[in-house]
Formats: C-alpha cells, sequence, structure tokens
C-alpha cells in the first residue's frame, strides 16, 4: 500500500442518464486502496453503470471520478489503473487458455519468455496451474471464469472491477469460486470492486458493500453493519430477511421512540437517529430474532410483543419461517432452526404472539 489515506476510488456527484431513465443520480463513493468493495442491489438499480463510469466505459454527465487521488473524467479506459472482469465469460474460444491469460501482455509487446513465465504465475494464482494447453471448450464453467480472472490479473492494473463474476455459475460453484475470489484479493492485494445483486454473494467477499437502488448510494457499511444495523428502511428490506412495519412516532426519549402502528405500540431504540413526534417511522427486526408462542403463552426473552393469527410454516431445509399475519393485514415472518426445541406446531388461524426483545429492533426514519 503505497499511501493508505488516498482513496483507490472516489467518486463525487456522479450523475448519468440515459434519455429519460437516471441511471446514477448524485452518487459519492469512496473506496480504500486495497478493499474489496462490493455494489449489491436489485435489479435497474445503476450498479453496472457506476462500474462502467469508474472504468471508463460511459462519461457520466455530471461528476467526477478520482483514482488514487488523480482525476481520470478525460482518461479512456486503458489509461486508467483498472481491469474489467464482464459477466459473459468472453474467452477467445479458438485460444489456448494461456493464450487467453496472456493476451494483453502480448498487445503490450512483452518478451515470449517473459509473457510465458507471467501466465504461468496466474494460472498457478487462480488453481489453474497446467491448464496452458486446453481450449475454452474443455474447461467447466468455474474454471473458465477463473481463466478470465487470470486474464485481468495478469494486466498487472491495480484497480479490478468485477461485473457480476459469478452469476452463470450454478449455487454451489458461485460459493466456491465466491471464497477463491476472496483468497486471490487477499494474496495479490490490489482493489476490488465487485457487482452482484447477490447477497450472500456479497457477504461472502467484502470488506464493505454499498447498497445501490434507483441510481442512488444508498448506505455503505461492513456486511455485520448493512445485516444487523441497517440504518435506512430499504437495506432492511434487501438485506436478510427483515420485518419491517411502519406507524407514526408517538413518543420520543433519550433512549428509545414509541411507535403507534395503530394496533398497537412498540418502543424501539433510538440509537444515533434524530427522531421527531408526529411523523411517520418504521422499525425493523430480523425474523430470526422472534419468538412465536400462542396466544396465551408466555414470552421468555421479548419485552415488545404483538398479537397475530397464523398463517403458514414454510420450510427452508435448515430453516422454517413460520407466517403470521397482524390486525392489519400485514405478514410478518418468524423464523427458526428445523428440528429446533422451540418448533410447536400452530394450527392456520390459531391466535398467536409474537414478541421480540426491543434491542433486537431497528428504527428507519427513511
Ligand atoms: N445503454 C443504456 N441505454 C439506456 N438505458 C440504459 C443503458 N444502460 C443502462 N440503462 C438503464 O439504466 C438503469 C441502470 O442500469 P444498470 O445496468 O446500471 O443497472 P444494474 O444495477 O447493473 O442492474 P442489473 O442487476 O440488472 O445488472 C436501468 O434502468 C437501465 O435500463
Ligand atoms: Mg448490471
Amino acid at each position: 500500500m503505497s499511501n493508505s489515506k488516498i482513496p483507490a476510488v472516489e467518486v463525487q456527484g456522479l450523475t448519468k442518464s440515459f434519455g429519460s431513465v437516471l441511471a446514477l443520480d448524485g452518487v459519492d463513493v469512496s473506496i480504500g486502496e486495497g478493499e474489496y468493495f462490493v455494489l449489491l442491489g436489485p435489479s435497474g438499480g445503476g450498479k453496472t453503470t457506476l462500474l462502467r463510469v469508474i472504468g471508463g466505459f460511459i462519461r457520466p454527465n455530471a461528476g467526477k471520478v478520482l483514482l488514487h487521488g488523480h482525476d481520470v473524467s478525460a482518461l479512456p479506459p486503458d489509461k486508467r489503473p483498472t481491469t474489467m472482469v464482464f459477466q459473459s465469460y468472453a474467452l477467445f474460444p479458438h485460444m489456448s487458455v494461456a493464450r487467453n491469460v496472456g493476451y494483453g501482455l502480448r498487445i503490450k509487446r512483452l518478451a515470449s519468455k517473459d509473457i510465458a513465465e507471467r501466465v504461468d504465475a496466474m494460472l498457478e494464482l487462480v488453481g489453474l496451474a497446467g491448464y496452458g494447453a486446453r481450449m475454452p471448450h474443455e474447461l467447466s464453467g468455474g474454471q473458465q471464469q477463473r481463466v478470465q480472472l487470470a486474464r485481468s490479473l495478469v494486466l498487472d492494473r491495480d484497480i479490478l472491477l468485477l461485473d457480476e463474476p459469478l452469476a452463470a455459475l450454478d449455487a454451489n460453484l458461485r460459493k466456491d469460486m465466491c471464497l477463491e475470489l476472496k483468497r486471490l484479493q487477499e494474496t495479490v492485494g490490489i482493489t476490488f470492486v465487485h457487482v452482484t445483486h447477490n447477497q450472500e454473494e456479497a457477504m461472502t467477499v467484502a470488506d464493505r458493500i454499498a447498497i445501490i437502488a434507483d441510481g442512488k448510494l444508498i448506505e455503505a457499511g461492513t456486511a455485520r453493519d448493512v445485516y444487523e444495523r441497517p440504518v435506512k428502511r430499504f437495506t432492511a428490506d434487501f438485506v436478510g430477511e427483515n420485518n419491517v412495519l411502519g406507524g407514526t412516532l408517538v413518543a420520543v426519549d433519550k433512549s428509545k421512540v414509541t411507535i403507534d402502528l395503530g394496533f398497537g405500540r412498540i418502543d424501539v431504540p433510538v440509537g444515533d437517529t434524530v427522531a421527531t413526534e408526529g411523523v411517520p417511522a418504521s422499525f425493523s427486526i430480523r425474523s430470526e430474532l422472534m419468538e412465536l408462542l400462542p396466544a396465551d403463552g408466555k414470552l421468555t426473552n421479548s419485552t415488545q410483543t404483538l398479537n397475530g393469527t397464523y398463517r403458514e410454516a414454510v420450510y427452508l431445509g435448515i430453516f422454517i419461517s413460520h407466517v403470521v399475519t397482524l390486525p392489519d393485514g400485514t405478514a410478518v415472518i418468524v423464523r427458526k432452526i428445523s428440528g429446533g426445541t422451540e418448533n410447536r406446531r400452530f394450527e392456520r388461524g390459531e391466535a398467536v404472539k409474537i414478541g421480540w426483545e426491543m434491542t433486537a429492533a431497528r428504527l428507519h426514519m427513511s
């Protein structure tokens, strides 16, 4: 790391529209040198556009891109310290693995001996030592993906931009490749900016995650931050399996607020949030932090409670999701480990009660 104070990537006020579509709407983001940074969000949110603006493939309407402190806004992709890994494998089908990996070095007119050495080193790094003579069609999807990575890494740029690099892989392979990507990034130590709409993938690889939706950066933080302490309602909805309930703020205390849902009042810790009485507000609680009991049962770990009607159980392998309907019709999910001792059977239509410890809830003012 040359100068850890200067971010590898700094984006200021980026705006990009395609016709009437506002793909990026004033995005600011700062990515540290050597950081594994993930852009996570729903389809159409602007992730690819942001990545392509950083790489120089798209010119923004407004805003700046600084890479290692230098304004690169006017530079084309090949004059930037970035290299991009595209979603499709995009290997040259008629070239061997080694020739694919060495392609960029041949363009730079390096000596063949140097190219061969670096190609071998890269293939070793991505776990494909000895595969140089194979043709792309003789490789599995995961192996092709690794060749693509090797082909990008061999260029020795400081910032690797990856757009949905694992999207074409099946779920198991995706998990393995996630761990490999993480290991690879730790080994080479350069900055990775990785786009995905897959939450588990994001949480596996990321040092930090930025939630991108509607052309905006909603919030950024570690995987734990966005999962356990989402600030925005959108993040709570998008990450994990949160129950988000909304109402009116009826009382604001130093440490907690009270939200009136119309069919019950709930206390929520206020944290650092600025809250004012009389305005709409919501809160979220992760489904696995909730208790579910018959209406006359005794809650053991909960200080907050609501009455509801049992709807159904959805079996998900490790988990069972119990669906409960609240008096206003909102469905709430209570997730339990399958086979756990507390998994009592409930009947559809049975009166139940849900509860949670106050500190499990997060307040969202927007
Ligand atoms: N070249 C283009 N011309 C017109 N509209 C575009 C173009 N590229 C992107 N858009 C629009 O900009 C918005 C953001 O697109 P973008 O590809 O950045 O989303 P994304 O977050 O990468 O989505 P996905 O997860 O589906 O890949 C979308 O509404 C998209 O239709
Ligand atoms: Mg995309």
